[in-house]
């Protein structure tokens, strides 16, 4: 079979290239398409064909995504948060945090978004440049950092973490900082089932040249810092990538097994060296750092949330599939749709199953126990409006957001915190955040601009200037 000899043969010059690291002029290493490296993974998992996709731009498409609410439910049964494997009940925070939650972030780890190694290479964190300068008329510090990655495992792979972070020039002391992912350079082209061309400008993540301050404006008047992470200089954001940044440098430039980790969890893994960092700065307060992200970020700052508890709390923008949106639902963006070669590279090798032979009801998790880890700290879950003049369309799948954040507040209660506290789905601008597990569409697109505001005081309750000792 050609396909098969053709993978046969670039894993053969992948383990040639590394057999010769003693040679001074050793041979570029090398480099797969997307395409190969994930019909590597279906050899690797025994996966002869995968379901399609939903078509999101083509309504008329046999595979045209679906918007029926009646046809939304196909497996309505959640796996419970609060059953233990062996069917014994938690009923304790004890039993969570020691038997139950180990459980999910296993599953999660193995089949969703893959295992972070245990030995990866340390980062090391320096400040390139610091500069003084004003955000509208507050006075703030700009530090770039790099965290570069020890790459002696294969030199070959360089990962140079950016980072910068900007906090006001007269704070007291160390101030609660926002980090964002950033879209580093250049956006997003037209996304499936919304309106056209909402692409991201490079500086506006989240503040799409919408009036009135920007995000990193609203953040400063409380006195907070923000901070933005590129992704892309942690892990690319594509299959051909795979064998390249810190996922590849780990794996010294070969191929992922199934259970090695995906895109987000490596852009979460880099937003957690970001906190290391943090901790070390005396500008910040590094027990009042949250984390937000838009759309692909989005499932990357939830994931961030669920994984590292040092995080205090987290603003999930139009995370979708992949995110808080449950996997067992058909509406929008499926299951089918992460396990194809445009973006299975988010996810761990193994979670391609779930496109073909099994299906999106095997899974051991779902989107609701992601939420549930991120408890008992506040989380809130962003959206734009599904219909209505500039919405951001359906294909995010805002309810099946809902119904996991509703499915993860038992979790919340506990931990003796408030959930969302209802099961009715608000409409547009009824923000639902009198609880630690918040839930709000604003009226604009693909962004997460119009919901600052409402986060922020959320986050008010919370995140207090001055706690830190000076
Ligand atoms: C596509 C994709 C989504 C993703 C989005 C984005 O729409 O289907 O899963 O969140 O791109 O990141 O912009």
């Amino acid at each position: 079979m050609r396909r098969v000899s053709i993978a046969a043969l670039l894993l053969a010059l992948a383990v040639s290239a590394r057999g010769q690291e003693s040679k001074p002029a050793e041979p570029a290493l090398p480099q797969l398409t997307a395409q190969q490296d994930h019909k590597l993974m279906m050899d690797a998992l025994g996966i002869k064909s995968l379901r399609e996709g939903a078509n999101g731009m083509n309504r008329n498409a046999p595979n045209a995504a679906n918007y029926d609410e009646a046809k939304a439910n196909p497996y309505p049964d959640l796996p419970d948060p609060l059953t233990l494997k062996n069917g014994d009940k938690v009923t304790t925070p004890e039993q969570w945090w020691s038997k139950r939650r180990p459980e999910i972030v296993e599953d999660f780890d193995r089949e969703v978004y893959g295992r972070v190694p245990k030995d990866v290479p340390k980062v090391a964190w320096k400040v390139t440049s610091q500069t003084e300068d004003k955000a509208g008329d507050v006075a703030v510090i700009t530090k770039k950092l790099s965290g570069r990655v020890d790459n002696t495992r294969c030199p070959e792979i360089k990962v140079e973490i950016q980072l910068t972070l900007t906090t006001p020039a007269d704070a007291k002391g160390p101030v609660p900082v926002m980090l964002e992912f950033g879209f580093g350079f250049g956006g997003f082209g037209p996304r499936p089932g919304g309106p056209p061309g909402k692409g991201a400008t490079p500086k506006g993540v989240g503040g799409f040249a919408a009036a009135g301050p920007s995000w990193q404006q609203q953040v400063l008047a409380k006195g907070w810092g923000y901070a933005i992470i590129v992704p892309n200089s942690i892990q690319a954001d594509n299959g051909a990538g795979l064998t390249r940044g810190i996922i590849g440098l780990c794996n010294a430039g070969q191929p992922r097994k199934p259970e090695d980790w995906g895109a987000l969890r490596a852009w979460a893994w880099g937003a957690s060296r970001a906190l290391d960092y943090f901790e070390t700065d005396k500008a910040v307060d590094a027990k009042q750092v949250g984390i937000e992200g838009l759309s692909r970020y989005g499932k990357a700052a939830l994931v961030t949330m669920a994984y590292d508890p040092r995080f205090a709390i987290g603003f999930i923008g139009s995370s979708g599939e992949g995110g808080a949106k449950l996997h067992r639902r058909n509406f929008g963006e499926l299951v089918e749709n992460l396990t194809g070669s445009g973006e299975y590279h988010w996810m761990a090798g193994n979670f391609l199953k779930y496109g073909g032979p099994l299906t999106p009801n095997d899974l051991p998790v779902d989107a609701h126990e992601l939420i549930a880890l991120c408890a008992p700290r506040p989380t809130f879950i962003s959206y734009g409006a599904s219909t209505g003049p500039g919405a951001e369309g359906q294909w995010v799948d805002q309810r099946g957001s809902f119904m996991a954040a509703v499915a993860a507040g038992p979790v919340f209660q506990l931990l003796g915190k408030k959930d969302l506290g209802t099961s009715e789905f608000p409409e547009v601008e009824t923000g639902i955040t009198g609880g630690e597990l918040a839930f709000r569409q604003h009226k604009g697109g693909h962004t997460t601009g119009p919901n600052w505001p409402t986060f922020l005081a959320f986050a008010d309750r919370y995140i207090k200037l001055g706690a830190a000792p000076q």
